[in-house]
């Protein structure tokens, strides 16, 4: 199997006016992502172990182990950015009703999510991710992870909304300033629609 970068279901610049810019988006999706999808299918082309495998059956097999450490980082990227594209959205922040009611149980209320959300994706040192997260018991969580993680990885839970905070994401936009690039995302980019249909 050839892995493919996906296309973006929004133009280029569709999300200029919220505070993600054309330029962001051709470098993050056109050449970064490309990059991450280009070495995983070199790795695949080297390794029958991997062949015939979809991309999430190589997230659980190569995480954790030493010897396929590279293959994770750009499998797991290559799975996060696709989910990522689809956290965006040029009608971005509206929360439906469904999921506003689990964020309020879980967490207490919309802003304390957002709060707890922010503190994740700011704390996070480096590069990596923030995730809301539904857990087995069915509660709504946030948690963090480094570099190319993801909850699939981890176990944690299933992913409802991530936030790459890798610099590349947001140095273009916001320079050094990632608590306004994460405030930004939450009030006008996330496509909480996508995550309200990630629920179990
Ligand atoms: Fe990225």
């Amino acid at each position: 199997m050839t892995f493919e970068l996906p296309a973006l279901s929004y133009s280029h610049s569709a999300l200029a006016e919220r505070g993600m810019s054309q330029e962001t988006l051709e470098l993050h999706h056109d050449k970064h992502h490309q990059a991450y999808v280009t070495a995983l299918n070199g790795f695949v082309e080297g390794n029958a172990a991997l062949q015939g495998k979809t991309l999430e059956e190589i997230n659980a097999l190569s995480y954790g182990d030493e010897a396929l450490a590279g293959v994770f980082n750009q499998a797991g990227q290559h799975w996060n950015h696709i989910h990522f594209w689809n956290a965006l959205s040029p009608n971005g922040g509206g929360i439906p009703g469904t999921l506003e009611a689990k964020l309020t149980e879980s967490f207490g209320s919309v802003e304390e999510f957002k709060a707890a959300f922010k503190t994740a994706a700011t704390t996070q040192f480096g590069s990596g991710w923030a995730w809301l997260i539904q857990k087995a018991d069915g509660s709504l969580g946030v948690t963090k992870t480094p570099n190319g993680v993801n909850p699939l990885a981890t176990g944690e839970g299933t992913a409802l909304l991530g936030l790459d905070v890798w610099e590349h994401s947001y140095y273009v936009d916001f320079r050094n300033r990632r608590p306004d690039y994460v405030t930004n995302f939450l009030d006008s980019l996330a496509n909480y629609e996508f995550a309200e249909s990630n629920l179990a």
